[in-house]
């Protein structure tokens, strides 16, 4: 036991020895600093590009790499500026998953377009404090035209008539977090994929 804790303390010596020559090191030649490198502010005054590997971590500057959903929290043309309070990490909350999204990721790598691996589940915006649920959410959009067919029948959009196909739309179906489409456009198109004819009913022509 004693021999144990006298190597470690040996070697726990000896490691701070090198990191302290180290630096003494590193600071002659300019105190570098440590990956992520910022390159030197560009001349043309621009912000300086992060370069190299990347480690996820919750209180990362996830903005940095996702500019779209950085710029989609501040600008009202976008859903998601009605959560400009809350961080990206309030609603994607599956930090296991990111972290092995994240996993070899460099500054400078192609960002995702769409959500392949992880989810923001329906249950993230349905709590009390905040959006309830779809009965509460119904109430407010009880004379929304929003969802009208080119029969002229309207649906509430927080009301849909319950059916197996209909469970696969969820909150993002319809609400486009940080594209600046629309609710109208990207709520419509979240039903023309079944409703290819720009009608709700489907047996009128298929059995
Ligand atoms: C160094 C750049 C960088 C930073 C910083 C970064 N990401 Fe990413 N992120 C990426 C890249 C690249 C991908 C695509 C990875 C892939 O698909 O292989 C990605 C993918 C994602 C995805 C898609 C997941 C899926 O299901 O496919 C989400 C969500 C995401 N990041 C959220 C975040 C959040 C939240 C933060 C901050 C806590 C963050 N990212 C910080 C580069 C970054
Ligand atoms: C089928 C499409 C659809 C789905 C699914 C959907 N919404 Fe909506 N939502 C809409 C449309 C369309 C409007 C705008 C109605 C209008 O202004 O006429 C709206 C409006 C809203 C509003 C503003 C209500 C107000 O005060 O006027 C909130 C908040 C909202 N939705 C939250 C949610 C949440 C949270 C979910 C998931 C639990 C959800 N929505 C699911 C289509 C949808
Ligand atoms: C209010 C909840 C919410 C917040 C806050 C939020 N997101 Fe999202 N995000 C979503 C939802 C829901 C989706 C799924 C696609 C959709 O419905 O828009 C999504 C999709 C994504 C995607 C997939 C590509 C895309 O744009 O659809 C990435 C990457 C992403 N978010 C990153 C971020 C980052 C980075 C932040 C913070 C700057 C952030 N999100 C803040 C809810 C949120
Ligand atoms: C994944 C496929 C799918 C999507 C997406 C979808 N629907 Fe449907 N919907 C169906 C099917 C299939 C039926 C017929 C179900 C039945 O007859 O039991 C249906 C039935 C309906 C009905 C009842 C029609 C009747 O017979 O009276 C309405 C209303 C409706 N959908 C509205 C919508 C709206 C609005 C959207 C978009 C927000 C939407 N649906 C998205 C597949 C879908
Ligand atoms: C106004 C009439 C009409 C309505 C309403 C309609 N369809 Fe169709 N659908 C058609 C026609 C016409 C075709 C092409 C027929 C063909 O190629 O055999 C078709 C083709 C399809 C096909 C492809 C069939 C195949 O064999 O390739 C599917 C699946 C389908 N419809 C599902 C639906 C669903 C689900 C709904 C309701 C959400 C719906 N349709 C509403 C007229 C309609």
């Amino acid at each position: 036991m004693e021999r144990t804790t006298n190597i470690k303390t040996k070697a726990s010596a000896f490691a701070l020895l090198a990191a302290a020559i180290a630096l003494v090191a590193l600071c002659v030649y300019g105190c570098a600093p440590q990956a992520p490198s910022e390159s030197a502010a560009a001349s043309d005054g621009k912000t300086p590009v992060l370069q190299g590997d990347f480690t996820f971590s919750t209180d990362a500057d996830c903005s940095v790499c996702h500019e779209t959903e950085g710029t989609s929290m501040s600008d009202a043309a976008y859903p998601a500026a009605n959560h400009a309070a809350l961080a990206c990490i309030d609603c994607h909350g599956d930090v296991d998953g990111l972290s092995s999204v994240h996993e070899g990721v460099a500054y400078g790598d192609k960002v995702a377009k769409r959500l392949k691996s992880t989810e923001v589940d329906e249950s993230t915006c349905l709590t009390q404090a905040c959006h309830g649920s779809y009965e509460s959410l119904a109430e407010k959009t009880a004379s929304s035209t929003v969802l009208t067919d080119s029969n002229g029948t309207t649906e509430n959009p927080h009301a849909l008539p319950e059916n197996e196909d209909h469970e696969t739309i969820d909150c993002g179906s319809c609400h486009d977090m940080h594209a600046s489409d629309g609710i109208a456009d990207t709520a419509q198109k979240a039903c023309q994929g079944c409703h290819h004819m720009g009608v709700y009913e489907c047996n009128t022509c298929h059995e």
